[in-house]
C-alpha cells in the first residue's frame, strides 16, 4: 500500500494534555517538542518524503503574552538543539508562514536552519510558523496583483499553477494525508490551498502522546481510503490510473 508522499499535522492538544494532569500549559507545550522529534523520526522510516507541521498559526498571536512568549522561546528551544542532528540525518528543513512580524532573532534562526539544510535530500521538514492559510492566500494575490501591475502577467491568464506557485508552499507537492490530533475535526486555517484534495484523519490522541504508533494508524487509516479527485473508482480502473 502507498505511503503518501506528504504528511501535513495540525499538532493540537498540548494544552489539555497538561491541564489534566494538573500542570501549565507550557508543559504541555514541551512535551509537545519531544512528540515533533518522534514525528520526524516516524517519518523518516516510514517512507514519508515531506512532514510538515503546523506549529503556531496566524492567530495563535490571540493567546495570553505569555503563552505566545513560551511558544516563540520553545521554537528557538528545538531549533538550537536539534538543528545539528537534522543537517545530521540529513533532513532539509523548511518554514512557511509570514515572517515580517517575527522578532529578529527568530527569523535569523529559521533563516540559519533553511540554509545549513538546503541541499539535503532525506525528508523535507516543514515548519508552519505563524502561519495562516488564508494569510498564505493573501500575500499570493499581492505578489500575484504586483506582477499584473508591472506587465510581467496577464491578469486574465492567471492559473492554478500560478497561484500555487506564489504560496509558501511553492514546489511543496500538496499534502496527501493531513492529520489533527486532540479530537477536533476542524482546519482551523492551516493549508486551505493546499488540502484541497488531501485526506483528513482525526485521531483522538492530545499531541505530546503522539508517537510511531499513532503515525502508523493515520497511514493505515489513509491506506483504506479510496482517492478520487472527482473520477469514480471504475474509471480509475479502466485508465489504469
Ligand atoms: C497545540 O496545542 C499547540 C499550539 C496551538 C501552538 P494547544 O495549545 O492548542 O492545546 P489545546 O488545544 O489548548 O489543548
Ligand atoms: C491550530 O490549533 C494551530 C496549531 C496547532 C499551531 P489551535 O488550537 O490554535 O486551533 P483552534 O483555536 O482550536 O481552532
Ligand atoms: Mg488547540
Amino acid at each position: 500500500m502507498s505511503v503518501p508522499q506528504h504528511v501535513a499535522i495540525i499538532m493540537d492538544g498540548n494544552g489539555r494534555w497538561a491541564e489534566r494532569r494538573g500542570q501549565v500549559r507550557t508543559v504541555g507545550h514541551r512535551r509537545g517538542v519531544e512528540a515533533v522529534r518522534e514525528a520526524v523520526k516516524a517519518a523518516g522510516e516510514l517512507g514519508v518524503q515531506y512532514l510538515t507541521l503546523f506549529a503556531f498559526s496566524s492567530e495563535n498571536w490571540r493567546r495570553p503574552p505569555q503563552e505566545v512568549s513560551d511558544l516563540m522561546g520553545l521554537l528557538k528551544f528545538f531549533v538550537r538543539r536539534d538543528l545539528a542532528e537534522l543537517h545530521q540525518e540529513n533532513i532539509r528543513v523548511r518554514v512557511i508562514g509570514d515572517r515580517d512580524s517575527l522578532k529578529p532573532d527568530i527569523l535569523s534562526l529559521l533563516t540559519e536552519a533553511e540554509e545549513l539544510t538546503k541541499a539535503n535530500t532525506a525528508l523535507q521538514l516543514i515548519i508552519a510558523f505563524n502561519y495562516g492559510g488564508r494569510d498564505d492566500i493573501v500575500r499570493a494575490a499581492r505578489k500575484l496583483a504586483a506582477r499584473a501591475a508591472s506587465g510581467d502577467l496577464d491578469a486574465d491568464g492567471i492559473s492554478e499553477a500560478d497561484i500555487s506557485d506564489s504560496l509558501d508552499t511553492a514546489g511543496i507537492p500538496d499534502p496527501d494525508l493531513l492529520i489533527r490530533t486532540s479530537g477536533e475535526q476542524r482546519i482551523s486555517n492551516f493549508l486551505l490551498w493546499q488540502a484541497a484534495y488531501a485526506e483528513f484523519v482525526f485521531l483522538p490522541c492530545l499531541w505530546p502522546d503522539f508517537g510511531r504508533g499513532a503515525f502508523e494508524e493515520a497511514l493505515h487509516i489513509y491506506q483504506c481510503r479510496d482517492r478520487r479527485f472527482g473520477k469514480t473508482t471504475s474509471q480509475d480502473l479502466a485508465l489504469g490510473t
